[in-house]
């Protein structure tokens, strides 16, 4: 229907172009969820005015909203740090600081315990692109002084390990990268930590030059959302310039998170400590109750004492996150084992951490996950939810009761 004789717009343009303006002065608890692929400008001069470098406007839907840059503004207070931006993802995250930062030529180096995709990335796409990967045992500075070079333009470091949850010596790592690879960045993986048990930014408090990592990346996947039900990744860092060269790529390569996401991640973040507390004390009592079980050669979790690297975590941590990995008796056969996580009644079998549910994965020695130098025995990683830590116990138990002696069948 076209504008009536005097002049009114059509209904549906009345409706794409309608005048009101709800009164300012809305304030509610929840952050206000905008959605926008097109953002309105005032005049062709305001468009030509704005650029999506910077964050105190607004482009395009791919490059901020008010929601998406208040999720950044908090997560980057979480971290301790002051610039953030987010990806689609945790793995997302990691390969846009690989992306940004290394050209043909350069080397990256990478925990030989660190999450699996991280290397695959270097494997195959890096090497692509002309990109040299090095692994390094993060428990030895040695091993790392000797992968350092003046290829090395990135460090990753990732506190504990991925499945094996071995706890480094960061402040070690970090002054070993400085004193033998100046031009390098370091990168570490701050997913476990979260923000919440120790500051990548500032490793040892007080401090001259600061002493810590130069960007962060989070799998805001784990504790940030909580619901085991979002994908998103994050990159935080303390300088802006090195922001500034990570959201170049970032705009360019058009890694945009949807806005509905970005509310869940905003909703989850404000229960995150008190999730992390509630995990991080199950995990423990979990530990401790593995430790008086026969079955399990060693109980891997860093705040458990004799787990690797429990006294760099006791030195420079707060808190411990909720993994907890059990090391069977080798005399336990890969598929006993196997059988053991499938008995479970309360742990699910899945990908993935830190959501409500508790998780179960077996890993056999000696693949891509687990070195056989180190671990003989079928490794399962639980990932405590915020069931009741008895139930659990009760659940284990009664696995492994199933299970039986290890000469059994
Ligand atoms: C330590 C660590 N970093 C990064 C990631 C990747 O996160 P996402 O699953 O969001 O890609 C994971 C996922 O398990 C992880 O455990």
């Amino acid at each position: 229907m076209a504008a009536d004789k005097k002049g009114a717009d059509a209904p549906a343009t009345q409706q794409i172009h309608h005048p009101y303006v709800p009164p300012a002065g809305f304030a509610a608890v929840a952050p206000a969820l905008h959605r926008a692929s097109t953002v309105l400008f005032e005049d062709v001069a305001a468009m030509r005015a704005s650029h999506w470098l910077d964050k105190s406007t607004y482009t395009y839907g791919l490059h901020g909203t008010p929601t998406s840059f208040t999720l950044e503004a908090r997560l980057a207070t979480l971290e301790g740090g002051t610039h953030a931006m987010l990806a689609p993802s945790g793995l997302a995250a990691i390969a846009l600081v690989d992306q940004a930062l290394l050209s043909s030529g350069d080397t990256v180096l990478i925990p030989s315990n660190a999450y699996f995709p991280n290397k695959n990335l270097a494997a195959h796409e890096l090497a692509r692109w002309g990109i040299a990967h090095r692994l390094y045992d993060p428990m030895d500075l040695e091993s790392l002084r000797a992968a350092l070079g003046p290829d090395v333009a990135l460090v990753w470091i990732e506190p504990p390990g991925s499945v094996t949850l071995e706890f480094p010596d960061l402040r070690g790592l970090v002054r070993t990268v400085r004193a033998h690879a100046p031009r390098a960045v370091i990168g570490l993986d701050n997913t476990w930590g979260s923000g919440l048990a120790f500051d990548a930014f500032d490793l040892d408090p007080g401090a001259t030059p600061e002493l810590g990592a130069d960007l962060t990346v989070h799998a805001l996947t784990k504790y940030p959302s909580g619901g085991a039900d979002v994908m998103m990744g994050s990159v935080v860092t303390r300088s802006k310039d090195l922001h500034d060269r990570l959201w170049m790529s970032h705009c360019r390569l058009g890694l945009g998170v949807g806005p509905n996401d970005v509310e869940l991640v905003l909703r989850g973040l404000q229960t995150a400590a008190l999730r992390y507390a509630a995990q991080d004390a199950a995990t423990r009592r979990i530990a401790q109750w593995a430790l008086g079980r026969r079955e399990f050669v060693r109980v891997l979790n860093p705040a458990t004492p004799g787990s690797p690297g429990h006294e760099h975590w006791a030195a420079q941590c707060r808190a411990a996150a909720g993994l907890v990995s059990l090391e069977f008796d080798p005399a336990y056969s890969p598929e006993r084992v196997e059988r053991f996580v499938d008995d479970l009644r309360l742990f699910g079998i899945g990908w993935s951490w830190a959501g409500p549910m508790s998780l179960a994965v077996p890993y056999r020695a000696g693949t891509d996950r687990v070195s056989a130098t180190s671990y003989k025995g079928t490794v399962v990683r639980l990932s405590i939810g915020l069931e009741d830590p008895a139930d659990l116990i009760r659940d284990l138990e009664a696995a492994l009761e199933k299970l039986g002696s290890t000469t059994g069948a």
